[in-house]
């Protein structure tokens, strides 16, 4: 089915799969086959709050935790289950925990804003941390911390609000890679994308799973996601 949303202040045209498992507050973008923009109206409401130059950032902080909450929903839908055995008072049944653990990891600083809700989500979730700088002038990333569990089979789930050039994001996954993650066990989360963004990361890993609460129009000169919503770190930690 086709279907035309309006998402970010413009409009998209999107294939949903009638009748298929795609929630209605799910949208496949049909440019980007593996990219889902979590669309449901409770996102859009608080990202909207959030967008705003005026919120501040405690307010700013608790919506961005909220969404994180809403998207991390949709994120973790695609774990796997299998069975588990269990009694409850009254009967022998078969139930269902997490096939894998959970790792996620946020890259720094932007990404903390967000893992604390995966973290709710997945309580027994481990957590790594990715500290990745963009040089201002060349926009290139560079790798300034690096600290995951030992790789036996998790998923890892990587977050970072602004999917921006993809620098960070490309430097991160790669970073997972050569210790020894899959990238089929990497699923991406973030808050609002651009399309250069979601272009560059797709074209060095086109099988990667990501999801954004919106993807936004384009980036500007300096590398900042319009309309966006300014530096997301800075608005988390009030260091404007
Ligand atoms: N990082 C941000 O925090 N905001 C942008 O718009 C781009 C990168």
């Amino acid at each position: 089915m086709l279907r035309k949303l309006i998402v970010s202040g413009f409009v998209m045209t999107s294939f949903i799969q009638g009748g298929m498992a795609t929630p209605q507050d799910q949208v496949q973008n049909h440019q980007f086959s593996t990219l889902t923009i979590v669309n449901h109206p409770l996102v859009q409401h608080k990202l909207t709050l959030l967008r705003h130059k005026k919120t501040k950032p405690i307010l700013f902080r608790q919506l961005l935790e909220e969404i994180g909450l809403l998207v991390g929903y949709e994120v973790t839908r695609a774990l796997e289950v299998k069975e588990k055995e269990i009694e409850t008072p009254l009967t022998k049944m078969t139930g269902a925990k997490l096939k894998n653990d959970v790792v996620i990891v946020p890259i720094l600083r932007a990404g903390l804003g967000m893992a604390g809700s995966l973290q709710t989500l997945i309580p027994t979730a481990s957590q790594g941390h990715i500290g990745i700088s963009r040089d201002p002038e060349t926009k290139k990333a560079i790798e300034y911390y690096f600290k995951i569990p030992e790789v036996k089979g998790q998923t890892f789930i990587v977050v970072d609000p602004m999917l921006a050039t993809g620098n960070s994001v490309i430097a991160a996954l790669e970073g997972l890679v050569k210790r020894g993650v899959p990238i089929e066990n990497m699923i991406f989360m973030a808050l609002v994308a651009a399309p250069e963004g979601v272009k560059a990361v797709t074209a060095k890993f086109p099988t990667l799973r990501i999801f954004t609460a919106a993807l936004d129009e384009k980036l500007n000169d300096h590398a900042y996601i319009v309309p966006g919503l300014g530096d997301a770190g800075d608005r988390i930690f009030g260091t404007l």
